[in-house]
């Protein structure tokens, strides 16, 4: 099958779908797929070959003029985290087209962009619990602190509702820090120009895969705990090395496991999930309860993401694994 394994994004996440490309990229099996990295930027779509030169894509029907030939794509592998190949926008896109992806459809993906409306869906799972929170809109700029410091007791997260890898979000500690907090993730880029302010939870950190596997059966893989010495798991926690402890699998009681598969599977049902997401948690010290945080339905895959150490963990290869994503999304 000839595959257009899609990189980049209009938003600072780029750096990180250029990381994850590669590393799905190096992890696949050549003789079985033929892959071609896709660059798509605001500026220009294109496929770069060995020599460097680049080939503009036909954005009219993506396919590849190469060399006299006109590729046609039988899949879109789409690795853009946030605006566009997040939010639903690709999706729609190869919907119109007829060219299968391995990702969320366009509603679910949109919709889960936007971590207040997700939360909104998922407020009555068992054993799912949410952080109390205030969504600003962009005309409530002027009264948006005081509208935070009614509702929301110290200390906040607070981060651009249509974000990822942290990227415009602050740890707010005293009321003080509030306005710049909010002011920087309105206007962090390409995020959609609402804010979303969270009360701070209290206790262990953790994010965990669910994926369909081309049996049709739902695969939930082992947690990851994240230990960090920063704040928080801000952009460097993530991204550069050494920062951060994970440990996968995460030391959970096999009660704590089964109630987060269980919750896993309820959340991956109800938005009407495809492909791999993984969902991220705070475990309460005090109330042992879960608090989702957010699901990212376009999860990283650099080399220290915690999808390819949760696969490793579960006893499958990187390959194996996206070549079943393939796979399930031909089908
Ligand atoms: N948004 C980043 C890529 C992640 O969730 O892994
Ligand atoms: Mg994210």
């Amino acid at each position: 099958a000839k595959i257009a394994l899609i990189t980049g994004g209009y938003t600072g996440e780029a750096e990180v779908s250029f990381k994850s490309s590669a590393f799905v990229n190096s992890q696949l099996d050549h003789d079985k797929y033929d892959v071609y990295l896709i660059t798509v930027t605001k500026d220009a779509w294109y496929y770069e070959d060995v020599d460097g030169q680049r080939h503009p894509i036909s954005k009219a029907d993506f396919t590849l003029p190469l060399h006299g030939d006109v590729l046609v794509f039988d899949l879109a592998f789409i690795m853009v985290h946030g605006v566009p190949g997040e939010d639903g926008r690709l999706q729609s896109y190869f919907d119109l087209l007829d060219i299968p992806y391995t990702s969320c459809d366009a509603l679910t993906s949109a919709l889960t962009m936007n971590k207040g409306y997700t939360k909104a869906i998922l407020s009555d799972i068992p054993g799912l619990h949410l952080a109390k929170s205030v969504l600003l809109f962009e005309s409530q700029r002027p009264e948006a602190v005081q509208m935070v410091e009614s509702n929301l007791s110290l200390p906040y997260f607070v981060k651009p509702n249509a974000g990822g890898s942290s990227i415009g979000m602050t740890k707010v500690k005293e009321s003080a820090q509030l306005k710049e907090a909010i002011d920087k993730a309105f206007d962090a880029e390409n995020t959609g120009k609402q804010v979303i302010v969270e009360e701070f939870v209290s206790g262990r950190e953790f994010s965990e895969g669910i994926f369909r596997n081309s049996k049709g059966e739902l695969v939930v893989l082992p947690a990851t705990e994240v230990r960090t010495t920063r704040e928080f798991f801000d952009y460097e926690a993530k991204y550069i090395p050494g920062l951060t402890e994970e440990i996968t699998p995460a030391e959970l009681t096999i009660e704590q496991q089964e109630r987060v598969a269980r919750v896993l599977k309820e959340i991956y049902v109800r938005l009407n999930c495809r492909g791999m997401v993984r969902v991220d948690f705070f475990l309460e010290n005090e109330t042992d309860k879960f608090y989702f945080i957010e699901i990212n339905t376009i999860p990283g895959q650099t080399a220290q993401s915690f999808i390819p150490q949760q696969v490793r963990a579960f006893g499958m290869k990187e390959g194996d694994f996206y070549g079943e994503l393939i796979e399930t999304a031909l089908q």
